[in-house]
């Protein structure tokens, strides 16, 4: 068998679709240097953007050419040739924003974590699902190439059995200036979705039971923990063991070591390279070209956008993402009590 990845078969393909129009909402940090950077390297210009604060739309539009601004929420969710929401804002304004595209019935991608509850979140699919609106949730790092390098080698098989994940993660966004310390629960939930969902994604299944700690360190800036641990029970023998430190205090905190042992062998991955070391030869490496930041962000776009002209489920529906959502939420209220969570 040959296990070699090439870049192609790794990085987030351009959609097939034609002639699906995009318009976006909150042109804050996120949908600047990332969302509208990937949409413009594969050619994507959105028609249309709004955000509440006009400087910002303004802003935005000059640097990716967006023809339109849109005044307010009402007017970019009745403009007929609008068939894509993306919304990248807080959760103030999320609800209102999501309903509204319900009810003109824009096809939505909107940002990670979908809500800050799993009350809120059904509901959501509640009302997606009466709209017949596709959601795809921007949980772009499952297009990271390396990431997908990692589950193509697991779909081949390339370590067989998947018995054991050990997800690493440290970082510092420590940053009183910004909106990451004023965020209840900030690195468990809105950050650490990401990893949760990862983890989730490489399993293939979901999680039977979670168990976590989370903890506050003097002098931090967060008003919730800026650090995690968590174990993570698949059943029929994968587990999973994860932790985040955000509070990391070296001049480069950033770092991403993930393992996954298998009977047949191991894949490592960190944020450049995978390799893959198998029992019965010498290990490969992949180290692609394209990026997470912004390269990634191409991916669940491109993905809705042939899921609209295909009239199929996107490849991380909203409905899908409800496994991940249970996973940070459970891992959340054992830290709070101390408790195994426990998943039907
Ligand atoms: N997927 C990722 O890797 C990733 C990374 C960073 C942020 N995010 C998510 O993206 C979202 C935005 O984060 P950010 O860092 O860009 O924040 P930001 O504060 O830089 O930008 C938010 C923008 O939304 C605008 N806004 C707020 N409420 C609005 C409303 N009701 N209608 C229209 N515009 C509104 C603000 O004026 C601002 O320009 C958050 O939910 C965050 O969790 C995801």
């Amino acid at each position: 068998m040959n296990w070699h990845i090439t870049e192609e078969q790794a990085a987030p393909k351009p959609p097939k679709a034609r002639g699906i129009n995009v318009a976006v909402i909150g042109c804050g940090e996120i949908m600047n240097i990332a969302h509208l950077k990937a949409y413009q390297a594969a050619g994507i210009t959105p028609i249309g953007c709004f955000d509440l604060n006009a400087e910002a739309s303004a802003k935005t539009a000059a640097a990716f050419n967006i023809p339109r601004i849109y005044k307010c929420l009402e007017e970019l969710v009745s403009d007929e040739n609008v068939h894509i929401v993306d919304i990248a804002i807080h959760m103030n304004g999320r609800r209102e924003a999501f309903e509204a595209c319900c009810k003109h019935g824009k096809q939505i991608l909107i940002q990670k974590p979908v809500a800050h509850s799993m009350a809120e979140i059904e509901q959501f699919v509640q009302m997606s699902h009466t709209a017949g609106v596709k959601v795809q949730v921007n949980q772009q790092a499952r297009w990271a190439p390396t990431h997908a390098a990692v589950k193509i080698l697991l779909n081949r098989g390339a370590v067989g059995r998947l018995n054991f994940i050990r997800f690493e993660m440290r970082g510092w966004q420590d940053d009183p200036n910004t909106w990451y310390v004023r965020q209840k629960n900030m690195t468990l939930v809105d950050h650490g979705v990401h990893y949760f969902d990862l983890i989730r994604f490489f399993a293939g299944r979901e999680a039977k039971r979670v168990a976590a700690m989370h903890a506050s360190v003097p002098g931090q800036k967060h008003i919730s923990p800026v650090i995690y641990s968590a174990v993570i029970d698949f059943g029929d023998g994968l587990t999973a063991e994860h932790c985040f430190n955000n509070k990391v205090m070296t001049p480069e905190p950033w770092g991403m070591n993930i393992v996954l042992d298998g009977e047949e062998g191991s894949i490592f991955c960190d944020f450049e390279t995978v390799r893959l070391q198998r029992r019965d030869g010498g290990p490969l490496v992949f180290t692609p070209q394209k990026k997470w930041f912004p390269d990634a962000f191409l991916g669940p776009m491109a993905d809705l956008m042939d899921a609209v002209a295909e009239n199929r489920e996107p490849a991380c529906s909203l409905q899908s993402n409800v496994g991940t959502m249970r996973l940070v939420f459970g891992a959340l209220e054992s830290a709070e009590t101390g408790e195994f969570v426990t998943f039907e």
